[in-house]
């Protein structure tokens, strides 16, 4: 047996959802609701959002950071996870998708933790800086445009307390990644962010290839 992680084909897949995924029935109902979007591929896997939730409550996090929010799920499963006095911080450019984003928010009871903000991410962060938040932040999530990831990073590293963790989505790009012939602006953009963030010694690191993989980058004191 190989040490090299396990290839999950679908049965095995389904196998591991049957005996682990505990998916509140409100975060079901999004699932089904947004599986009717065109961009239904962005929103992120129910065990992803299940593993997040599990990291923020290990960590007692309570100041929570979301970059790309789509239709919610991501933003519902951290909230969840957060005392009541927690808070998530959710930047998006699109008012069509976080408007049903809100919409679960109230029904999953979470809406009074999570603050939208919309527009520019990058101007965004910028703002919660100027607002005197940086080194306040437990947990960052990030997951929107995949150019922008260096940009996002750089401002969720100070925005973050020493110890917090950040969580890049994507980075695997459904096996893209290792593919040459795959140009594209974001698959380029990943590649390269992959290999500075490997470099960068102000972070301890794990790629976890769960869902499309997430990159798990803490804060180092
Ligand atoms: C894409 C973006 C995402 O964040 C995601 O989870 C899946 C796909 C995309 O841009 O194609
Ligand atoms: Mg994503």
């Amino acid at each position: 047996m190989s040490p090299k992680t396990i290839q999950l084909d679908d049965r095995l897949h389904a196998y591991l959802l049957s005996v682990s995924l505990r998916e509140p029935e409100v975060l079901a109902k999004l699932r089904a609701e947004t599986a009717k979007h065109p961009y239904a591929q962005m929103q992120i896997a129910p065990e992803q959002g299940q593993f997040m939730g599990l990291l923020v409550r290990l960590m007692g996090a309570t100041r929570c950071l979301e970059v790309g929010v789509f239709t919610g799920y991501s933003s519902i499963s951290v909230a969840l996870a957060l005392p009541p006095e927690g808070k998530v911080y959710a930047l998006d450019v699109d008012p069509e998708a976080t408007a049903m984003a809100q919409r679960y928010w109230k029904r999953a009871g979470v809406d009074d933790r999570i603050e939208l903000r919309l527009g520019d991410g990058t101007a965004s962060l910028d703002a919660l800086l100027a607002e005197g938040r940086a080194g306040t932040f437990d947990f960052a999530f990030i997951d929107a445009d995949k150019e922008g990831y260096p940009a996002y990073y750089e401002r969720s590293l100070a925005l973050l307390r020493p110890g917090g963790l950040m969580a890049f989505d994507n980075v695997l790009r459904s096996g893209r990644v290792v593919e040459p012939k795959e140009r594209d602006s974001a698959t380029e953009a990943i590649r390269e962010f992959n290999r500075a963030l490997h470099a960068d010694e102000r972070v301890d690191l794990s790629m976890v290839p769960i869902a499309d993989g997430l990159t798990l980058a803490r804060k180092r004191p």
